[in-house]
């Protein structure tokens, strides 16, 4: 018989990181699986999960080298350094948001080449395909969802108004106005936060259909119609770059739309490039002094021109903010659901007869970034 699969779980290393990959709950669900659990000491604080909780939980607690020593699994919320592992299984798997397309000598791509020179088997969870079994295992998803929701409470609270229309006795407040641009799972999730908090909302996407998810989510959708590309529907349900004449039609339309608008929230994003700009500087300035605009693409270039990941810019009387890591402010509900897409991942494949995961070729193949030594991703060595 096979040994115990050995799961590691490690403090996140990354500045603002809050995270983590593992949950008491998820501890106990691996272990029901047959597996060993450990978890780096203070792995949790930042979630305001304790050690001792970990520990009740079934998990082995301890520093980094122990918790390494014999991994079969490691488990990161972001990649862990390379130079960590060394002491791991050999052709262990780390299993994390890995960001393959990071550049420079510290990003993502860097690390990748990194774990395959170490004969590590690096699966990358933000490139879980987007198809209905692996709905619960997708990271992005519930990241996003936290996300979409705490940049319209960002917004909220730097804006010097109320969301909500009120009649007072010393007269009416009225009702903020919200615009939601791209209506990805983030977008849904911000354009429902700013209903419940009582603001008018609309949105726009270049994929014509999410008018109806608009629709039924009590906002008004704001499209450009008859112009070529409004399709803007590339592979797995992601956007695709638009035609030119497209952009020029969602630009004219938008500006007029953004000047009556008091809260702005941005998410479009197209996989593996730089995010679209949607706002630009001239645009900002027909906004009204006081409105707020939360760009939710900040950390991959950001949709508005100006903004600056973790400040608050104010240009022409217009607040920009966005955060480079926007689930982080969330950290005990960010970890709650990352843990849970990282575990039902690992008990979707999992394999009594050997104990431990075993792959199928659709999944695997996707998020499977290094084997044997080389990086194999046809996405990274395309
Ligand atoms: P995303 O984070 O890649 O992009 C956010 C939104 O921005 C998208 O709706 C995109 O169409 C939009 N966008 C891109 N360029 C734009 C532009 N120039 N102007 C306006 N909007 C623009 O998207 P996310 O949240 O990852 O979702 C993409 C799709 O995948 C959705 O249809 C979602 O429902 C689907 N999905 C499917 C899953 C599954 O079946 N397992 C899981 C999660 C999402």
């Amino acid at each position: 018989m096979a040994g115990t699969t050995r799961f590691a779980v490690l403090k996140e290393r990354a500045a603002g990181e809050t995270r983590v990959s593992a949950t008491p709950e998820t501890v106990k669900k691996l272990i029901a699986l047959g597996a060993a659990v450990a978890v780096e000491s203070g792995a949790g604080l930042a979630a305001s999960i304790s050690d001792a909780d970990y520990a009740a939980a079934g998990a082995e607690v301890g520093p980094a080298a122990e918790v390494l020593a014999g991994a079969d699994i490691v488990f990161g919320v972001q990649g862990p350094d390379p130079a960590l592992l060394s002491g791991v299984t050999p052709g262990a798997w780390v299993v994390a948001g890995l960001d393959p397309f990071g550049a420079g000598e510290k990003g993502g791509r860097a690390r990748v080449s990194a774990y395959a020179a170490a004969g590590l088997e690096a699966l990358a969870m933000e490139f879980m395909p987007r198809i209905t079994r692996a709905q619960s295992m997708d990271i992005l998803s519930s990241q996003s969802n936290l996300a979409g929701y705490k940049a319209v409470l960002v917004a909220a609270n730097l804006y010097g108004r109320a969301f909500p229309m009120m009649m007072t006795a010393a007269g009416t407040v009225s009702a903020a106005k919200c615009f939601v641009m791209g209506v990805g799972v983030a977008g849904l999730q911000a354009i429902a936060t700013a209903r419940r908090l009582g603001a008018q909302v609309s949105a726009t996407d270049v994929r014509s259909a999410t008018k109806e998810q608009i629709l039924s989510l009590g906002a008004k959708p704001i499209f450009v119609e008859n112009v070529a590309g409004i399709e803007g529907e590339g592979s797995g349900g992601y956007a695709s770059e638009m035609s030119e004449e497209y952009r020029k039609a969602q630009a004219e339309l938008v500006s007029g739309h953004l000047a009556k608008q008091d809260i702005v929230i941005t998410t479009a994003l197209i996989p593996g490039r730089e995010a679209p700009r949607l706002i630009t500087d001239a645009q900002i300035t027909t906004m009204k002094p006081g409105s707020v605009i939360f760009d939710l693409a900040a950390p991959q270039g950001g949709n508005v021109e100006g903004s600056v990941a973790d400040q608050v810019v104010v240009r022409h009387g217009v607040r920009i903010v966005g955060y480079s890591n926007t689930p982080a402010h969330l950290p005990a509900d960010a970890s709650a659901l990352f843990s849970r897409n990282l575990f039902n991942f690992v008990s979707a494949f999992w394999d009594k007869e050997q104990g431990r995961p075993v792959l199928d070729e659709e999944i695997g193949n996707a998020i499977r970034l290094t084997q044997g030594g080389k990086v194999v991703n046809e996405r990274l060595v395309g």
